[in-house]
């Protein structure tokens, strides 16, 4: 059974194909490639983009999306092994999972941490279920990775940059008044360096640091793609040359439980912020986020919206990207090399 939780599981050159294929959708959008087909779209949080474009995505290849959200329209649903379920939710994942496989042709799961325990959540415990207990294909829709996101990403960075390897890339965190999750910042370090991207992490100190599984990752992509992963604590250093700058905030690992210890801190480095005067050290940098976006707290306006900035192009691909994946994991375009 393939699923789509993380690219780690897929090759580079099955990783690839999606996105090529995501090309000629781009170019020729209404193709039947899910017709008779259907796919349950379960969302544990809210969502714009990804809402939006899996549905208009399946519509566009003859299919039908079901939008199920747990607790709002759908029942609450347990995961727990053995649990006793005697809380609010009324439901089990091993019958929901087992059910939308009589009906659906794939599941896609949108859940994000707990923000309680990152030991918890690290556990991505609720795609997991999904997948261990679905008989048919799982997408993440973001989880602690946001892997559709990346094929998003790289899609965009292609179309500007076409070969990728050895581009200087920074991946910067950024100040947002709440702590939010390290997913699109896991997503952005691994794919890149998958790519064989020269790339380097810029954060506040060793607090801002990704979950080791994220960190060894990149490195042992770095390691086979010919890239290279850094961490940086220096903001001018960091940006020095950059041909790419992706944005993103997240909260730090040691604080997961108590986020007002945080904000002292996180409220002392608003100066990450990605602004006109940075990007001046770059090499002509693209720059890209993965919205939504606080304009001036994460990015200026004069950078949002800069002829270098491919925060819409991005968004765009998702549509492309997510319908190129679909029609792989039903059969109906199949790149060899994917997990199985
Ligand atoms: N980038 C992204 O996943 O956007 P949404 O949260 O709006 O789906």
């Amino acid at each position: 059974m393939n699923h789509f939780i993380t690219t780690q599981d897929w090759s580079l050159d099955a990783l690839q194909e999606i996105v090529d294929h995501a090309r000629e959708l781009k170019d020729d959008p209404i193709q039947p490639l899910l017709a008779g087909k259907t796919i349950a779209l379960i969302f544990f949080n809210p969502s714009l983009r990804t809402r939006t474009s899996f549905e208009v995505g399946t519509w566009q290849m003859g299919g039908h999306a079901v939008v199920l959200e747990p607790g709002k329209g759908a029942w609450e649903m347990a995961f727990g092994d053995g649990e006793v379920m005697d809380g609010a939710a009324e439901e089990h994942v091993r019958e929901a999972a087992r059910v939308l496989s009589r009906y659906c042709d794939l599941i896609a799961v949108r859940a994000f941490p707990k923000f309680e325990d990152w030991q918890v959540d690290r556990q991505d415990a609720t795609i997991r279920a999904f997948a261990k207990h679905a008989t048919v294909p799982v997408i993440n829709m973001e989880t602690i990775t946001h892997p559709c996101q990346e094929l998003a990403h790289v899609m965009a960075l292609q179309e500007r940059l076409g070969d990728l390897r050895g581009k200087k890339y920074v991946l910067t965190w950024t100040y947002h008044p709440r702590p939010l999750n390290t997913a699109v910042a896991n997503s952005s370090a691994i794919i890149a360096t998958k790519f064989g991207m020269d790339v380097t992490m810029l954060c506040p100190d060793e607090r801002y640091l990704l979950d080791e599984r994220y960190m060894g990752w990149a490195s042992e992509n770095a390691a086979a793609s010919g890239g290279s992963f850094n961490v940086s604590y220096d903001i001018d250093a960091a940006y020095a040359g950059a041909e790419v700058v992706y944005a993103k905030s997240w909260g730090a690992l040691p604080f997961f439980g108590s986020w007002d210890d945080e904000k002292p801190i996180r409220d002392a480095n608003k100066h990450f912020i990605v602004d006109e005067r940075k990007m001046a050290l770059t090499n002509d940098a693209l720059f890209s986020h993965c919205l939504p976006a606080r304009r001036n707290v994460k990015a200026t306006d004069g950078v949002m919206d800069s002829p270098n900035s491919l925060i819409i192009e991005e968004a765009e691909n998702r549509l492309h990207v997510q319908k190129s994946l679909m029609a792989s994991l039903v059969g109906a375009s199949a790149p060899t090399g994917a997990a199985t």
